[in-house]
């Protein structure tokens, strides 16, 4: 279970800290909402590591994450886009996410599994540049098939795509969950997604996070 507990932070000239509160369990789909400048990103810095808190505690299955570098956070992100290198094919770009030590064959045999489980099968030489918005996506989820890490923090994920594009990435976000029993967080403040989505739900309001 991921856990945060009573997470304080404030900007700089902020005067009153937020204060987030949130359980997130494996398999499921964990939601954040709120109005647009009410913190939601702010809370996915933390969880990430890039920004660090005044108290309070990140855990994971009861290990502490808040002294981790975010390279060493057991978590992948996945924005609403430009997550991709564009002048990188899709192979390469879901190569960035295996181990350096990796060989070719397993790297290849890796890439073709993953491209298959979000399913482009065929696309793996095509430039990301080149491909769709819904495309570009399922290339990020494949590289954070590869990673291989127990959290999944997704900002607005969906925002870029067209209605039913947003359906099927919404569709492969659940069944990926599911299967790879990932704790993901969902920020968005599209009710649908939420609905379609999430088993626990919070609202971030007036600098504290809620159930909701
Ligand atoms: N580096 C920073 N320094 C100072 N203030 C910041 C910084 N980053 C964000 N803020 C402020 O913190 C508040 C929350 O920002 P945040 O990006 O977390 O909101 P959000 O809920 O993600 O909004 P949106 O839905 O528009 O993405 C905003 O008022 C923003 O201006
Ligand atoms: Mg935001």
């Amino acid at each position: 279970m991921l856990r945060v507990e009573d997470l304080r932070f404030a900007h700089p000239g902020q005067a009153v800290p937020y204060q987030f509160s949130l359980l997130a369990h494996a398999g499921e789909v964990t939601s954040v909402s709120g109005a647009s400048g009410s913190g939601k990103s702010t809370l996915l810095d933390l969880l990430g590591g890039f920004l660090l808190p005044i108290s309070g505690e990140i855990t994971l299955d009861h290990e502490n994450l808040v002294p981790l570098p975010p390279e060493q956070r057991p978590l992948s992100l996945l924005l609403q886009s430009d997550s991709l290198f564009d002048h990188l094919s899709a192979a390469s770009n879901i190569a960035l996410g295996l181990p350096r030590q990796t060989s070719k064959a397993q790297a290849r045999e890796q890439i073709a599994a993953a491209l298959a489980e979000v399913g482009l099968d065929g696309l793996s030489g095509q430039q990301a540049a080149t491909l769709s918005g819904g495309q570009k996506q399922r290339v990020a989820l494949a590289r954070t098939l590869l990673r291989a890490r127990p959290i999944l923090l997704l900002d607005e994920p969906f925002s870029a795509l067209d209605d039913e594009t947003r359906g099927v990435i919404r569709d492969l976000v659940r069944t990926l969950t599911i299967r790879h029993r990932w704790h993901t967080v969902l920020v968005s403040h599209h009710a649908d997604d939420v609905e379609a989505l999430a088993s626990r739900r919070y609202v971030l309001r007036d600098g504290v996070l809620m159930a909701g």
